[in-house]
């Protein structure tokens, strides 16, 4: 199998890629516990995925300490502690700065996903010494003040203590929360970011404001879809702002209804809608009057937490955002439950721009030369995503050191045997 379209160079806004592999933002929750910035082994961890022409996308980076969760709905957080970083202190733009410059040093592009993670954010926050005793406002906030069921919505993430009830954030707060935003986007500029990513999905607080499941504000940012998604704009359009052309990217995890099934799909969170349809047309469509660096999509399908790489079944469902290709102009960036062959497939049948790999970019920190070369794959180990420890972070090696007999505890698996079909997959 030879992936010719995913080597394909393309141009991206003012840059230039030499392939269309991306790494996928992911949490890791590696953040130095003090000063909620990136450590050394953090600026080691993306200099390792960084490719010449390559495109990178941060871990979620949290623009005010009200925008903050801590995970400990993740066993290993729970266990051993693991902080998630910001961008809103000197220290974490200077942090971030030395994570750029190791990624410009091997010829990549970054861009820094900015999250405001809603109601998902407990106010734990407040007591961490960077926040205490100062006037910051703490989460949790949210569009309307409907708390987070942790019985019924957080299930999936093993939340079982009960969330705080979110304050519907005010017209002046709202004010207040773009301001935060263009100063999480001028830091990310000062710390060399090529970009921002707006993190518009999966059940934070953008998407908080796009559900009418959640939202029930009866002034202008509630109600119609057009008020829903009043937030959203006036975000990009102050990111696009500060930072102009080519610079602002946005994540959008679209959900729908199953026509085979009837089921809702894509919901995080508690996240949910009336009009899932009608509502992400509207937001994707309204991009076309900026003007982006990308749109990132979520496909739903990504494999359930227990399952074995090999015995995925939801790699094999098909494409669900297929129909947001005529609607956005830009950019269009495929990530969730891709594998090298159907990320190829995608690219070639013109579905999607770039494809971002997150557990498979997690554990080949070379995943683009070995896409080209078909080398196999480390397989990622699922106990390590989260916490504080190096093992799971910087230590998957990449060809070379396979090559020149180094240990490795993972195993490898064959990328022709994650294309089998069904059955075959199963032995
Ligand atoms: C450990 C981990 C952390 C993640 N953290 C984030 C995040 O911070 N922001 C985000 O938008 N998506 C996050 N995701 C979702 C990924 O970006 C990606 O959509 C998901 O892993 C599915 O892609 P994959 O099948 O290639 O892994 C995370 C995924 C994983 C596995």
């Amino acid at each position: 199998m030879s992936l010719h379209a995913l080597f394909n160079p393309y141009t991206l806004g003012p840059y230039h890629l030499s392939h269309r592999v991306v790494l996928a933002p992911m949490t890791r929750t590696r953040a130095d516990a003090t000063t909620l910035a990136p450590s050394e082994q953090t600026v080691l961890y993306y200099a390792q995925r960084a490719s010449l022409g390559g495109l990178l996308i941060s871990e979620a980076t949290h623009i005010s300490p009200e925008a903050t969760p801590s995970w400990t709905i993740y066993q290993n957080v729970r266990d051993d502690g693991g902080h998630v970083p910001g961008i809103w202190t000197d220290t974490q733009v200077n942090c971030w700065r030395a994570v750029c410059d190791a990624v410009h040093g091997k010829g990549a592009l970054i861009s820094c996903q900015l999250l405001h993670a809603g109601r998902v954010a407990q106010p734990g926050i407040g007591l961490h010494p960077l926040v205490i005793g100062t006037n910051a406002p703490l989460p949790p906030v949210s569009s309307s003040a409907t708390a987070l069921r942790p019985d019924v919505e957080a299930g999936d993430y093993n939340w079982d203590q009960p969330a705080v009830v979110p304050r519907a954030l005010s017209i002046k707060d709202i004010t207040r929360l773009i301001d935060d935003y263009r100063h999480a986007a001028r830091n990310a500029q000062r710390a060399g970011f090529d970009c921002v990513e707006l993190h518009a999905a999966h059940g934070y607080l953008i998407e908080q404001f796009f559900c009418d499941g959640i939202n029930q504000r009866t002034d202008h940012y509630g109600g119609s879809i057009e008020n829903r998604c009043r937030l959203f704009f006036d975000i990009v359009a102050a990111l696009v702002d500060e930072l102009g052309a080519g610079r602002v990217g946005v994540r959008l995890s679209p959900a729908g209804v199953d026509p085979s099934t009837g089921h809702y799909y894509q919901t995080y969170f508690g996240a949910t809608t009336s009009d899932p349809d009608a509502l992400y047309d509207y937001a994707v469509a309204g991009l076309n009057d900026f003007p982006l660096a990308y749109l990132m999509l979520t496909e739903p399908r990504v494999g359930a937490l227990s399952v074995a790489p090999e015995a995925d079944q939801s790699t094999k469902q098909p494409l669900r955002n297929r129909r947001f290709r005529a609607l956005f102009k830009g950019c269009l960036i495929g990530a969730g439950g891709f594998i090298p062959m159907t990320a190829e497939q995608a690219v070639a049948e013109g579905h999607y721009d770039l494809i971002a790999f997150g557990r498979w970019f997690l554990a080949n920190p070379d995943l683009p030369d070995r896409l080209r070369d078909g080398s196999p794959l480390n397989v990622y180990d699922r106990t390590t995503f989260y916490g504080c420890r190096s093992a799971g972070y910087i230590d998957y090696p990449d060809r070379h050191q396979l090559r020149g007999g180094g240990l490795s505890r993972y195993r490898l698996i064959d990328q022709a045997h994650m294309s089998l079909p069904r059955d075959a997959s199963r032995r």
